[in-house]
């Protein structure tokens, strides 16, 4: 098979949603369609289980379990389908943030008594800010919730996408008859099969067809054509060009747990969704047929076994072809590396391989070589766009309690921060460390890996910071100016970076105010928009 061709068999996309939501159960269903699972209950080991939210260390463990499926690979209809998992929890959002730099598609599910809640908001801003295209799953139906189109009118307002229903439900609750495709015009019967991937599906063109009154009953039927009618008069015809820009989303109801509407789902999502795209580099944009191999870490994960401290890092394929024990350009050390072992992950099953194609994601094994963001590629000297830190929302001053460890804590620091568990800043002057997460949880992961892979004993001090914001400037004096005003207020980021620490949104306002010459960006990437 030509690199072209492999590449135009692969779909990579991620399942997004709000704990609780259904993203497990859905992809559990996904992997028995595509046969890589034979049995329901084989995901559930890899979620981050609700009554864990204070055990750190179960959260941890399961983690480890978690790498077995951070990416579950299957053939369905010709396509070779790559899940990429993200984490459930919101403490781990920014492990959520940077797969969605791995993936070409994203499969929203939201549970239709919910609705769209905080967390599936913000997974959603990086989807618009990537321009990545979405499909919306509404979970559920076999639950009474949200009317379909309050619930459409909600996903428009707070996603800030345009939506385009491609399924439509008959009824819900007890009253859930099943769903008509719009995209197909065939009827889904809901039959509360739990466990069977077979659906009882009817063509039906013509809803006018009296025959729909004895499949579905009078009511049901008069309800449904006058819907379909209020949907194809509200809602221009699906353009699949304006889902693949990010600017519409299609819209499936189904119930995942029920294995309802999944393989609707399914099989629109490997008509419409993209194969691999490209990525921006800071010299110019790399297309998944180039010829030359090249491809991003977006995702390191430490071994939990203390005495093996080596590191899988998850590479995503942008061009070219991978291939084993071949010397690549690791281009932030310009050193030239091969990799004897490196795998894939075929649902449960880690094995290793000897090429891989855009669109694939392969873990490597590393001694600490990698960071997250790191370009790998043939000889060249360009670097991926697109893997910004975001600033944190806790800040905590970081103290060593064992003095004579104070080299094993440095040291642990710095590998904890290349796997982007936290970020880390140095005040200066006083060179005090600031720890920053988006999560309470990654201090309790913080000082614990600290006793145990490193010997280093450490407390955190709380610090009432709110942002983090990175800043330049051409102007030497005002900046001057600005570090004798903030002595208190700016850092160094781990590459050196000035960063300033606000205590308030007010504060940032006025700095702003008062330092015109200074720019204050919200993420670590002004380097590569300038
Ligand atoms: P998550 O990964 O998004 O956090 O959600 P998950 O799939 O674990 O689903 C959360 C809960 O919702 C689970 O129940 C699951 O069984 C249920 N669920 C998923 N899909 C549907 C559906 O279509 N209809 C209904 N009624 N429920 C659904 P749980 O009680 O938390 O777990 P379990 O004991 O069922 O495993």
């Amino acid at each position: 098979m030509s690199n072209a061709e492999e590449v135009e068999k692969r779909r990579t996309f991620g399942i997004i949603s709000h704990p609780d939501a259904g993203k497990t159960t859905l992809t559990e269903k996904l992997l028995l369609f595509g046969g890589a699972i034979q049995s329901a209950g084989a995901v559930k080991n890899s979620k981050i289980k609700k009554s864990a939210t204070s055990d750190f260390m179960e959260i941890e463990k399961q983690r480890g379990i978690s790498v077995a499926t951070s990416v579950m690979a299957f053939n369905y209809s010709g396509k070779q389908i790559n899940i990429l998992d993200t984490p459930g929890h919101k403490d781990f959002a920014e492990d959520t943030f940077r797969t969605l730099t791995a993936v070409d598609s994203v499969i929203l599910v939201v549970d239709v008594a919910s609705g769209v809640e905080a967390q599936t908001e913000r997974l959603m801003e990086v989807c618009r800010m990537r321009k990545t295209p979405v499909i919306i799953f509404v979970n559920k139906m076999d639950r009474d919730g949200k009317e379909a189109f309050d619930l459409l009118d909600e996903l428009e307002d707070k996603l800030k996408i345009k939506v385009r229903p491609l399924a439509w439900p008959i009824g819900m609750g007890d009253r859930f008859k099943g769903v008509y495709n719009l995209f197909d015009n065939n009827l889904n019967l809901f039959q509360g099969n739990k466990t069977g991937i077979s659906a009882d599906v009817v063509p039906f063109e013509n809803l006018n067809n009296p025959e729909l009154d004895d499949i579905i009953g009078q009511e049901a039927a008069d309800e449904l054509r006058e819907e379909v009618e209020m949907i194809n008069g509200v809602y221009d015809p699906f353009d699949r060009e304006s889902y693949l820009s990010g600017d519409v989303a299609p819209v499936f109801f189904g119930s995942a747990m029920n294995n309802f509407g999944v393989k609707e789902l399914l099989d629109t999502f490997c008509r419409i969704s993209p194969s691999p795209r490209g990525r921006d580099t800071d010299q110019g944009r790399i297309e998944p047929n180039d010829a030359k191999f090249s491809g991003f870490v977006f995702k390191i994960h430490a071994n939990l076994d203390p005495k093996h401290r080596d590191r899988i890092a998850f590479l995503r394929i942008v061009s070219g072809k991978f291939e084993r024990n071949t010397f690549y350009n690791h281009v932030r050390l310009s050193k030239k590396m091969k990799f004897p072992n490196p795998t894939s992950f075929m649902a449960q099953d880690k094995s290793i391989i000897d090429e891989a194609y855009p669109g694939d994601v392969i873990g490597l094994y590393d001694s600490g070589n990698f960071k997250i963001g790191d370009t790998l590629n043939q000889g060249e000297s360009f670097v991926f766009k697109g893997i910004p830190s975001f600033s944190p929302e806790i800040f905590m001053e970081l103290e060593n309690l064992d003095p004579m460890k104070s080299k094993q804590l440095d040291k642990g620091i710095r590998q904890l921060m290349d796997e982007g568990v936290a970020q880390l800043f140095i005040q200066q002057p006083g060179s005090r460390k600031i720890i920053g997460t988006v999560g309470q949880l990654q201090f309790e992961v913080i000082s614990y890996r600290l006793e145990h892979e490193y010997g280093a004993k450490c407390r955190f001090l709380p610090k009432n910071y709110f942002k983090a914001c990175w800043i330049t400037t051409e102007n030497a004096d005002m900046l001057e100016r600005f570090r004798k005003a903030k002595t208190s207020n700016v850092a160094l980021d781990r590459e050196d970076n000035l960063v300033f620490l606000a205590e308030t949104s007010f504060l940032l306002t006025m700095a702003e105010q008062d330092y015109p010459d200074i720019t204050f960006h919200r993420t670590s990437e002004f380097k590569l928009e300038e």
